[in-house]
C-alpha cells in the first residue's frame, strides 16, 4: 500500500548535517500548527514548545549539556538552525507520551515540506544539573514543567539510509 502518509513515514530520516538556511516563518508555522493538531489523552494538550532560533542560545545549551554529560561530543543540535523544545508537567502521567507524539508529527510534518529534522534527547543533560534552573527559565518553561524532548529543523545538507527494521519485534496474539 501506498500513499504520501506512509511515504512521509518510509522516507523520513533522522538529519544530522543542515545547510544556513533558516525556515521561513510559515514552515515554521506550518510546523507549529501540526504538533498542536497531535492527538494527546484527555485532550490535554500538556505540551509547550519553545522555539529557539538564536545560536548564542543554542550554543549556551549544547555547552551546559556536555558538561553535564561528561562526553566529548560535537554540537548536540548537529548545526540546525532551529530546535524546537518540549517541555511537560511530569506529575501529568501523559506528558512524555503527549510530547513524543507531537514530535514525531513535527518531524514527519518537516519532511512533508521538504525539511529535515532530529529529534534529540541528549539536550536533557543541560536541564539536570545545577543550571537546570536558569535553563528552564531561559526556554520559558512554566513553573514546575521540565524538558521532554526536543527536535531540530532545518534544510537537509546530508541524508543517510533508513534503519533496518528489527525482526521479531511483533507478536500476533491468540
Ligand atoms: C526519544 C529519541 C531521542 C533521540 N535523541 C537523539 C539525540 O539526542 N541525538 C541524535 O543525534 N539523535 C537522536 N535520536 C534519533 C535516533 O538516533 C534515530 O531516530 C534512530 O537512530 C533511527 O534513525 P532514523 O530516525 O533515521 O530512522 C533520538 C530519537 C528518539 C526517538
Amino acid at each position: 500500500m501506498s500513499n504520501p502518509v506512509l511515504s512521509a513515514i518510509s522516507d523520513r530520516r533522522s538529519i544530522r548535517k543542515y545547510t544556513d538556511a533558516q525556515l521561513t516563518k510559515e514552515q515554521l508555522e506550518t510546523l507549529l500548527k501540526a504538533a498542536r493538531e497531535s492527538p494527546s489523552a484527555r485532550n490535554a494538550q500538556p505540551w509547550r514548545f519553545s522555539v529557539v532560533q538564536n545560536p548564542d542560545i543554542l550554543s549556551e545549551i549544547n555547552a551546559e549539556a556536555k558538561k553535564n554529560l561528561g562526553a566529548d561530543l560535537k554540537d548536540i543540535f548537529h548545526g540546525a538552525p532551529t530546535v524546537v523544545f518540549l517541555s511537560g508537567d511530569p506529575e501529568w502521567m501523559w506528558s512524555a507520551v503527549d510530547c513524543g507524539i507531537a514530535v514525531q508529527t513535527i518531524a514527519l510534518a518537516a519532511h512533508s515540506i521538504g525539511l529535515g529534522s532530529v529529534i534529540l534527547g541528549l539536550p536533557d543533560a543541560a536541564f539536570r544539573g545545577d543550571r537546570a534552573e536558569y535553563f528552564g527559565q531561559l526556554l520559558k518553561f512554566p513553573d514546575k514543567f521540565k524538558f521532554v524532548i526536543a527536535i531540530a529543523v532545518g534544510v537537509p545538507a546530508a541524508t543517510k539510509k533508513a534503519h533496518p527494521i528489527e525482526p521479531d519485534r511483533v507478536f500476533y496474539v491468540g
